[in-house]
């Protein structure tokens, strides 16, 4: 959820930490702070509000030094004011901490800490770190931030600094995740890559339990029973440059459009010339898909509807019986699952924590895991059995949109490879789907040239309140995903619905002024959509519908019709999404919507 930093070298540490949060404030933007020591005083400064409140404060008045923390937060306990900014500090203001994750019994700490004297100035749960780390200092940073620990319950990624180590970072992770990035004469630490790459592409994922200390020349890890261990070194793949918005007003715009050349590298990567598909690190034989009799899906908010449209593709083609839950239900429920049960995860960041746990609790039912991810070495990826990364580049948007397609490409290359395996898809259906595979990068071009065109009913519809999607088949999940994006970036109130379920309560919301988008492509559903779309105009409300090209049939029915090249119904969802991707993503311009930092969101749900 909250971002935090570390770094200790010679740089000025003002600049670097602003560089790290800034790369991490999708995470979180309700108030900004750093630490540092210099000339052995610790110094801190924090800030309500998005990150450039705290620059500005930085900039007329630096802090100064070359060993420090920051943090940017994603309030959960106590409000998005100044004095809950973290770091927090100790009574005497010489141990600082920042922390991302939920001291589950904080509250018990803190009243027998507040009988012991220790004075607390801030509602936060974490206030509970620096004051404990107090009380058991005896000289030791580390260990004393290992005694602390003990005390408590809950997930955390922390850096703590203090007047007592001035060279030294001491850091700990249990839940959330905390990378550690090696430089020469210098060492970082990060929530996440994005903050460290502009330095350095050596990193070391901290395995949870572990706990590590950084000075400039060394960086040493614990495990949780205290032995030191050698750390494994990983080199990050992605490109510093990625990270910019390549002269798009805002990172989602950029990344809608990095859609068809995502699909062309991952279609390259994957699919060989003659059609076999490859994946580098599955983590299952053979044998064992063959005896595959059943996968549970589970995932979160867009990953979840990407899950949907799986469901779908391997019943259909691989006539496996597949389920899909939100993560957050599947951990709390008892699935009846055997041995030839699949627990596939979808995850953009690999951290979302209702999705990591159930993966916990499936492996400890010895049941496999694949998880499907974008963000290489994240816990999700590392702790399941296979991962298939969709690489599609560094997300930054809180909304999601390429990883959301890229996913669904995923599935589909998964469902050819699959099918090949336990013989569910002839030669002749295989060849059609792989040139409508290699097809899909051009439509969505097509697609995209069309924006202006989309804009334009932006405008349009940009002042409603109230909104309604409706899909069927393969594209019920689209408009479902539609509706999270319009209403997650430009907090109009949309809700998808399956079209048929429409007719059983949900029509009664139907009026002028809540207008109706229908996602509907030729297919076999085809003829019902257009039922469905007439029954809300005879109720006056007004309908937008995604349509496919050369259909003029739509145009009598629908206000508004935006069109996608002709596709097979499987595939249609990597089209039919873009539509509505640019339509959001132009409503919330229109509003005056912060686009990439929609309020009360964060783009990685590391708490539960
Ligand atoms: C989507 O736009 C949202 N950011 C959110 O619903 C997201 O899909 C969800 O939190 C799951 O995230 P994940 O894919 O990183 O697990």
């Amino acid at each position: 959820m909250c971002g935090i930093v570390g770094y200790v070298g010679r740089k000025d540490i003002d600049s670097v930490l602003l560089v790290g949060l800034e790369r991490l404030e999708y995470r979180g933007y309700d108030s900004a702070g750093i630490a540092s020591i210099l000339d052995g005083e610790l110094l801190v400064r924090k800030r309500r509000g998005k990150l450039r409140v705290l620059d500005e404060s930085l900039r007329l008045n630096p802090l100064g030094g070359t060993i420090g923390i920051g943090h940017t937060r994603w309030a959960t306990h106590g409000d998005p004011n100044e004095q809950n900014a973290h770091p927090h500090v100790d009574c005497n203001c010489a141990i600082a901490v920042v922390h991302n994750g939920i001291i589950e019994n904080y509250a018990e700490v803190r009243s027998r800490l507040q009988k012991e004297g220790h004075v607390f100035s801030s509602e936060t749960d974490t206030e509970v770190l620096p004051h404990l780390i107090e009380k058991h200092f005896n000289g030791d940073l580390r260990q004393a931030v290992v005694s602390a620990l003990k005390e408590v319950e809950g997930a955390y990624a922390i850096a703590v600094i203090a007047e007592s180590s001035p060279d030294t970072i001491v850091v700990a992770r249990h839940g959330s995740p905390l990378v550690i990035a090696l430089g020469k004469g210098e060492n970082f630490i990060a929530s996440d890559v994005p903050a460290i790459l502009p330095h350095t592409k050596n990193v070391i994922y901290l395995k949870d339990g572990q706990v590590a200390s950084l000075t400039r020349d060394s960086v040493r890890i614990w495990s949780p029973d205290g032995q030191e261990v050698s750390p494994e070194v990983k080199r990050i793949e992605w490109e510093a440059d990625l990270l910019d918005k390549a002269g798009y007003d805002y990172y989602m715009l950029k990344e809608i459009h990095e859609q068809p050349a995502i699909m062309e590298s991952v279609l390259s990567r994957r699919l060989s010339p003659s059609g076999d598909v490859n994946f580098e690190n599955i983590g299952l034989t053979k044998q064992e898909f063959v005896n595959l009799g059943r996968i549970i899906i589970q995932a979160c908010g867009t990953s979840w509807h990407a899950g949907l449209i799986g469901k779908l593709l391997f019943e259909e083609l691989l006539r496996l019986h597949t389920e899909a839950d939100i993560s957050s239900e599947f951990r709390y429920r008892n699935p009846v699952a055997g041995g030839d049960t699949l627990i596939m995860a979808i995850s953009q960041s690999g951290e979302t924590a209702d999705t990591l746990e159930s993966i916990r609790i499936a492996k400890s039912k010895f049941l496999k895991v694949l998880s499907i991810c974008n963000v290489m070495g994240s816990s999700i990826a590392r702790e399941s059995d296979g991962v298939i990364y969709i690489h599609a580049g560094p997300e930054i948007g809180v909304a999601s949109t390429k990883a959301f397609t890229a996913q669904l490409l995923a599935m589909a290359l998964l469902t050819l490879y699959l099918g090949g395996i336990k013989w569910t898809i002839n030669d002749e259906l295989r060849k059609e789907m792989i040139e409508e595979l290699r097809a899909i990068p051009q439509k969505m071009r097509t697609i995209l040239a069309r924006a202006d065109e989309i804009e334009a009913l932006a405008e349009k519809y940009a002042s409603v309140q109230n909104s309604l999607f409706l899909g069927r088949g393969y594209n019920y999940p689209v408009a479902l995903e539609g509706a999270l994006k319009l209403k997650e970036i430009s907090y109009i109130h949309a809700t998808g619905y399956p079209a048929g379920e429409f007719k059983h309560g949900p029509i009664a919301l139907v009026d002028k002024d809540t207008p109706t988008v229908a996602v509907a492509p030729q297919g076999p559903v085809y003829r019902k959509m257009v039922s469905n779309i007439c029954e809300v105009r005879a109720r006056k409300g007004k309908v937008l519908a995604v349509a496919t090209e050369g259909d003029d049939e739509i145009k009598g029915c629908a206000d508004d019709v935006i069109y996608v090249p002709p596709c097979c119904d499987r595939f249609s969802p990597l089209l039919t999404v873009i539509p509505l991707q640019l339509f959001a993503y132009y409503v919330a311009v229109k509003r005056g919507c912060d686009v990439d930092k929609p309020r009360n969101l964060a783009k990685s749900v590391t708490v539960e």
